[in-house]
């Protein structure tokens, strides 16, 4: 079984920032929200680490367009997601990836705010096996939108097939502000994440960079 198609989509600010140092992660355009939802029409599933439940308390559902909601993928190894987050409204099915790290406790309340919960990983969610998880429960294509750390992993791991940006005219500074892709990083620039440019679109007055990443391996040729 191959993993989903996997697209990373970001908002970002020309100094690489997707949230401020007091966490304000507001960084796209109205434009740029419309293309995120058409984006999230267009996949199967969204998925993105329990930081970003924890920050932002997301939807994740398509609103601004018409279409179908996504399946709400939280990667969450010890189960820290709140059983009132809003990626458990009801309006879309949401699994939460866990560790056997999580309490038992809190996974029986989560199943019952209404999750699927899934264990893959005995410290750590293992992320390869959790994309071919996602591929057999019929996930094809599947929508990364952060955050940092989570970008970080998947990169890393060759997991991410395409790389989409908007680069918001801001700079919000910030060292500890958290950059698309946190993590340990590499130490060379030779061993980074190759990319290849597909295109450069102004969207208001953001810019929209979307990449090919190369050498991405095991996404089914579904796009
Ligand atoms: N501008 C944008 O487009 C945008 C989009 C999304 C988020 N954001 C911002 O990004 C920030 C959140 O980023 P973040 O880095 O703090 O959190 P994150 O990447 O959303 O979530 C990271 C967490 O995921 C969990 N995780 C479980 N298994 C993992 C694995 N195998 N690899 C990596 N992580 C794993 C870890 O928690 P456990 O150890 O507990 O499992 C980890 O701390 C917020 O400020 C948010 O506003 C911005």
């Amino acid at each position: 079984m191959t993993r989903p198609y996997v697209i990373l989509n970001a908002a970002m600010t020309l100094d690489g920032k997707i949230a401020t140092v007091a966490g304000d992660s507001k960084i796209s355009c109205e434009r740029d929200l419309n293309r995120v939802h058409k984006l999230r029409a267009s996949v199967d599933a969204v998925i993105v680490g329990v930081g970003t439940v924890l920050a932002d308390d997301p939807l994740l559902t398509v609103r601004r367009v018409r279409g179908k909601n996504p399946v709400r993928v939280i990667v969450d190894g010890e189960a820290r997601t709140p059983v009132n987050a809003r990626v458990l409204n009801g309006s879309a099915k949401t699994i939460i990836a866990v560790s056997k790290r999580a309490p038992k406790r809190k996974l029986k309340e989560l199943r019952v705010a209404g999750a699927e919960v899934i264990v893959v990983g005995n410290r750590k969610v293992k992320l390869r096996r959790l994309l071919k998880r996602l591929r057999s429960l019929g996930i094809r294509r599947l929508l990364l939108e952060g955050g940092s750390t989570i970008n970080w992993a998947m990169l890393k791991q060759g997991l991410v097939d395409e790389v989409c940006v908007a680069v918001a005219p801001r700079i919000v500074g910030g060292a500890k502000a958290k950059s698309l892709v946190g993590g340990a990083g590499f130490a060379d620039v030779r061993n980074g994440v190759k990319l290849k440019l597909l295109s450069v679109k102004k969207i208001g007055k953001h810019i929209l960079l979307t990449y090919r990443v190369w050498g991405a391996r095991g996404a089914s040729k579904v796009r």
